[in-house]
């Protein structure tokens, strides 16, 4: 298994919680979106987490590469919390225009981060940090949800 293995596998389950909270808000059943909602919430917080405290320092501390293209994942992640804020303040409001409009911008962001992590990123974390034990941290911090997908 790659060093990465575990946040690959973790980025499939957080597009399809954003699948469940996204078509629940646009159908107004907020009874099932609000929870569908807090779980991609969660799950992508816990994503954030796994890769700012875990996988990017110790790449950072392996290469030296302190603002390279971990400094514009960060950046990324804070437009992402900003845009699940909008998200959840529309959920609140019961506004579903405004909640498909920031959800339709986050999907978009997500895509393009997630495939720069992916092709990119990713690929250099495996090559710095072979054989070391940041997979297994990486795949104890999102264990409930990767067990579960
Ligand atoms: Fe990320």
């Amino acid at each position: 298994m790659s060093t990465t293995a575990p946040l690959l596998i973790h980025h499939k389950h957080c597009d399809e919680l954003f699948a469940d909270a996204e078509e629940a808000c646009a159908n107004n059943d907020w009874a099932t979106g609000e929870p569908a909602f807090a779980r991609l919430n969660e799950q992508l917080e816990t994503h954030f987490a796994g890769e700012e405290e875990i996988l990017f320092p110790a790449f950072e501390a392996a290469t030296g590469m302190t603002s390279g293209p971990t400094e514009v994942m960060r950046a990324e992640h804070r437009q992402m919390r900003d845009l699940l804020g909008q998200m959840r303040g529309a959920l609140a409001a019961r506004d579903g225009d405004t909640f498909g409009g920031a959800a339709e911008t986050l999907l978009i962001l997500m895509q393009q981060h997630n495939m720069k992590e992916e092709n990119i990123l990713y690929p250099m974390c495996d090559n710095a940090l072979a054989s070391s034990a940041v997979a297994a941290a990486l795949a104890e911090c999102l264990k409930a949800p990767v067990s579960s997908a």
